[in-house]
């Protein structure tokens, strides 16, 4: 059985995530970040949060990871780097010897950074990280999403863990 886990503050990650969940019949958990605030100052205390990397409180703060033979991560490029509520759930679960497969969706360029980040944090937890990839959102309809996220199960063989 495959889980996904993603955190989705636009609901880009989480529509690509549920077009996987379903070809692949997978699990799909939404990670919570219960400090982001929406309105201006929020908005700000979110920016700065995610620019220093900082953790944050979480809901499920942590998953039973056992019995899944495969986990996708999902996160959207967040100045650069993990979104604090994909970090804070790296470091609050155990990924020893688990498969993963990560993902980040940007608007434009440093999904490349995302993913080594990504990759640094799960491996120093003796991750497994089999593959990769980068979802561009920007500009592109739900039906353009779609198809790729299509076309990257076929590519890398999504299904074969289910
Ligand atoms: C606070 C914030 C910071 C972002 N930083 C980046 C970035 O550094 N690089 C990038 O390509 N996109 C960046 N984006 C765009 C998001 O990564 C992109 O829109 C993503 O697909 C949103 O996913 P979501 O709808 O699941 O939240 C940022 C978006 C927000 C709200």
């Amino acid at each position: 059985m495959t889980s996904i886990i993603i955190f989705s503050s636009n609901n880009k990650t989480k529509f690509i995530s549920k077009i996987i969940q379903e070809k692949i019949d997978a699990e799909l958990v939404e990670i919570k970040d219960l400090n982001k605030k929406t309105g201006f100052l929020g908005n700000i205390k979110n920016n700065y949060n995610a620019l220093r990397s900082n953790n944050t409180d979480i809901y499920p703060e942590s998953i039973d990871l056992t019995n899944y033979d495969l986990i996708i991560i999902g996160s959207p490029s967040t100045f650069g780097g993990i979104s604090p509520a994909i970090s804070t759930f790296i470091e609050k679960n155990d990924f020893e010897n688990k498969k993963i497969i990560i993902f980040t969706t940007t608007n434009s360029r440093q999904g490349y950074e995302v993913l080594k980040n990504m990759k640094n944090k799960l491996e120093k937890k003796n991750g497994i990280i089999l593959n990769s990839f980068i979802m561009r959102v920007y500009n592109k309809s739900e039906e353009e999403l779609k198809l790729n996220t299509l076309k990257i199960i076929k590519e890398l063989d999504l299904d074969l863990y289910s």
